[in-house]
């Protein structure tokens, strides 16, 4: 499966949820839903506190849904493809531009972001098979890859996302970026930091705030107790593919 396919899948599978979604009537008005979280708020205790993911699923992430379908209205552009419009903005007019940057990636990385996580205990508790040979491959180790990813979190200043991303060459490499913005937006991201996100944190002050206030090294520690590797290992394999 190249990337475009995985995308496509990524999203056709993101567009199917909407049998299944919270029903947010707002968002029905634009053709556009939101996915239910995929466990209840509770389940990340105590890592992550339900009034967090509450907050973080029912306010913050339905709000860049909301403001995404407004900025789309305005351009002319239906619901389409987001993972397609913010990876090439060149279609989007100017006026509208950094609207759909912000709110498309603000709404593609939290429907990712929800998928990454998953109750602790419930799956691996770290990378295995082929995605945990190739990350020892290339960071050294499970812990010298923690490691780096939790300082490009740390060391993101305000408001962004780390990530761990597939290039178009096939390596694994971690990477960060400010706001909403995400490793496939060409021509906003770096040309070396472009890639496939198979795993990303959110480090915005919203994700944690209520149970960890301004310690995010405590909150990205606890994080990891709650990352879905199987969900992780899934996304490597078709971006490989
Ligand atoms: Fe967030």
């Amino acid at each position: 499966m190249n990337r475009r396919t995985f995308l496509t899948t990524a999203t056709t599978a993101a567009a199917a949820s909407l049998v299944t979604s919270t029903g947010h009537a707002a968002l029905a008005a634009i053709g556009m839903e939101q996915a239910p979280l995929p466990y209840a708020p509770e389940a990340l205790e105590p890592h992550i506190d339900a009034m967090t993911m509450g907050i973080h699923h029912g306010k913050h992430h339905v709000a860049y849904i909301t403001k995404l379908g407004d900025a789309l209205k305005a351009s002319n552009l239906g619901a389409g493809n987001v993972i397609d419009l913010i990876s090439d903005l060149s279609k989007v007019p100017a006026d509208q531009k950094m609207a759909i940057r912000n709110n498309g990636g603000g709404h593609v990385n939290h429907t990712w972001f929800w998928k990454w996580m998953a109750p602790a205990g419930s799956g691996p508790k770290g990378p295995e098979g082929k995605l945990g040979e190739a990350i020892q491959g290339t960071f050294g180790s499970i812990e010298d890859f923690k490691k780096l990813f939790a300082e490009a979190g740390t060391k993101r200043f305000g408001s962004g996302w780390a990530w761990l991303i597939v290039t178009a060459d096939g390596k694994l490499k971690v990477t960060s970026t400010p706001n909403q913005d995400n490793p496939l937006m060409a021509g906003i991201v770096e040309a070396g930091d472009l890639g496939t996100p198979i795993l990303g944190l959110d480090v915005w002050e919203h994700a944690y705030y209520l149970k960890y206030q301004n310690k995010r090294p405590d909150y990205i520690t606890a994080w990891w107790n709650v990352v879905n590797w199987d969900e992780v290992a899934r996304g490597y394999a078709a971006a490989k593919a």
